[in-house]
């Protein structure tokens, strides 16, 4: 959650960091800090907040060309300026900068004070500044591997000492570090996003990892200290797409983008010919496929929801049981794991904490994983070994949107392959083929109507509670609408399916609680009518996402997507919802980029 950068070369390093950290925000922001290292001595500057407060300490550009910075998510100590990172020993003479979590901080903080260690913080990290401090060791790394020899618990950790300014010492045990290669210049980061600017080629460390960089290369070590070879990988995001351009909001912006997202992640895997689908990641082969019994979706947040979506398709197109479940969940319910289920890890990130141990849970017991990721090279892919890559580009918005849409897409492409080795009509794969390239021009429709539904998003904006409710294909798309309306606008906003209001719900249904109703032409719409009557019955306020025909029943409010074949309706019904919750919020005042408490990426438990 917390991010990292860091910098070494010919360049002055604090505008590197600086950027760096404003292109890591997202990831958690409750504080910020910068250490440079420079005439043999350290220069720190901290502030809780925004990295703009952090810039406004910074007013003359402080002198140094080795530095590494820090934003940070609370976890261990109240956001203040003393608890951001770095931390230093008491001399000043090494900083530090941690992810993740010092489990035994507590028992090592005591025998550092029994020493006479002065802490200056409340944080677990400290520590580490004053453990390598303590060793009396002939490097910097050696120092950093016998410090983390003692520690217990997470990190991904990067360290400068003053007086030996020619490296940064970085050391990965599950929270990610990458390196970022230039010309005689390094740069070190948790997440790609910071390195874009600068470099295409990154090197990712795996857990256990410690490595020396210096401004014309690096070298990676185990903690033992033993030699071992991390090769580089060249990524494909762009610089520009970190930016807003002409929005106000990444969300907006990531929102219009979805068109070409879908685009990208159908990019040469449709294969007319056998009315079918490529997936060339995949690396399972038909029979592997075939011998499939069931398959189990992991994931947390939208895509667990986004894995909802794709257990529908996979149990309708290929007729195999399909469940998605919290990875969290899962993780910890000591579950089942069989050999002949098919387990499929979701992830925009490829670092969520959770499904990372869902996957390696999975593993362990022998069964096959495999990923749906956007980031290419992250931590899950590489776990997975192989999987779909969804190509959306960057996501910024802590909410997702696109990669929502381009998960649910690279669903449908994965459902239509495994229908087709069983019992899917090549009709039917050529319908649906021409379905999948229909969408793209669909979602623009979709999008071009924003007035009226940002004037439907007043309602919304005025109430304290919603509900948000479907039948069948309809449940998913509900629970990602409303969890998009609470993320985003912080008004309460539950799903429900809609066969389940009567059991609960509808006791709270009044004329001030609006439910938005998901109400595709489907073999279902009947019976969606009447949950309208019910909600109407108690006065209570009723919009509907629907495809565009006369409806039988008076409602509050109408948003109207066009039709694709039933199996892909909910993906365009999502996306009118998403509109709903940029402009619930947009309405409300609310920091729609970085909603209070969240964060893009969950590294920790
Ligand atoms: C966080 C984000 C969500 C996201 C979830 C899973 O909770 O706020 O928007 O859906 O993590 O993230 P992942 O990167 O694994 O898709």
């Amino acid at each position: 959650m917390c991010g990292i950068v860091g910098y070494i070369g010919e360049q002055q390093a604090s505008p590197i960091l600086m950027e760096g950290l404003h292109q890591l925000e997202y990831r958690g922001y409750d504080s910020a800090g910068i250490a440079l290292a420079s005439r043999g001595e350290l220069k720190v500057f901290k502030s809780k907040g925004k990295v703009r407060n952090l810039e406004r300490l910074l007013t003359a550009q402080p002198e140094g060309t080795l530095g590494i910075a820090h934003t940070r998510w609370a976890t261990h100590g109240e956001p203040s300026d003393r608890n951001a990172h770095p931390h230093c020993d008491t001399q000043n003479r090494y900083a530090i900068v941690h992810n993740g979590i010092v489990e035994n901080a507590a028992a090592l903080r005591a025998q550092l004070e029994s020493k006479g260690v002065v802490f200056r913080s409340e944080t677990d990290s400290e520590v580490i500044a004053h453990l390598i401090a303590a060793m009396q060791a002939h490097s910097l790394a050696d120092a950093v591997r016998a410090t983390l020899r003692l520690i217990v618990g997470t990190y991904g950790l990067a360290v400068i000492d003053a007086q030996r300014p020619d490296s940064i010492v970085v050391a990965r045990n599950g929270s990610p570090v990458i390196l970022g290669i230039g010309e005689r210049e390094m740069f070190v980061a948790s997440d790609v996003s910071a390195l874009v600017r600068h470099t295409q080629q990154v090197v990712h460390l795996n857990d256990g990892d410690v490595a020396v960089v210096r401004a014309d290369g690096y070298e990676t070590f185990t903690l033992d200290g033993g030699p071992i070879s991390r090769a580089p990988l060249a990524i494909d995001w762009q610089f520009e797409s970190l930016t807003k351009g002409d929005f106000s909001h990444f969300m907006r912006k990531e929102i219009a983008e979805q068109p070409e997202a879908i685009r990208r992640v159908l990019s040469g895997r449709l294969e007319t010919r056998f009315s079918t689908t490529h997936l060339g990641g995949l690396e399972l082969a038909a029979r592997e496929l075939l011998e499939a019994k069931r398959v189990k979706i992991l994931g947390c947040g939208s895509a667990y929801i986004a894995g909802c979506v794709g257990a529908q398709l996979i149990e309708q197109l290929a007729r195999i049981p399909a469940h998605a479940e919290p990875a969290s969940e899962f993780r910890y319910r000591n579950p089942v794991i069989e050999a002949d289920t098919l387990y499929i890890a979701v992830s925009q990130s490829g670092e969520t904490f959770d499904t990372l141990s869902a996957v390696q849970e999975v593993k362990r017991k022998g069964a096959r994983v495999f990923g749906i990721i956007n980031s290419v090279g992250s931590t899950i892919a590489r776990e997975c070994g192989r999987g779909i890559y969804l190509h959306a580009g960057p996501e910024v918005a802590v909410v997702s949107t696109k990669t929502f849409t381009s998960t649910a897409v690279a669903f449908a492409l994965f459902a239509i392959y495994l229908g087709r080795l069983r019992d899917l009509s090549a009709a039917n794969g050529a319908r649906l083929l021409n379905a999948l390239s229909a969408l793209p021009a669909q979602v623009e429709a979709i999008l071009a109507q924003e007035d009226r539904i940002a004037s439907i998003a007043t309602a919304f904006a005025k109430t304290r509670d919603a509900y948000f409710v479907g039948r069948a294909a309809g449940y998913p798309v509900a629970m990602e609408g409303a969890l998009k309306l609470k993320e985003v606008s912080y008004v309460h906003a539950e799903a429900y399916p809609a066969s389940e209001l009567k059991h609960g719900p509808l006791a709270l249904i009044a004329p001030d609680t609006p439910t938005l109703v998901v109400l595709p032409r489907d073999d279902l719409f009947a019976k969606n009518v009447s949950t309208i009557e019910e909600i109407r019955a108690r006065r209570g306020p009723t919009y509907v996402v629907t495809h565009p025909q006369p409806l039988p029943v008076a409602v509050d409010g109408v948003i109207e997507v066009p039709k694709s074949e039933p199996e892909f309706d909910p993906i365009l019904l999502n996306i009118p919802l998403q509109l709903l919750a940029y402009h619930t919020a947009l309405a409300r005042g609310t920091d729609i980029d970085q909603p209070r408490n969240l964060a893009k990426s969950v590294t920790v438990e």
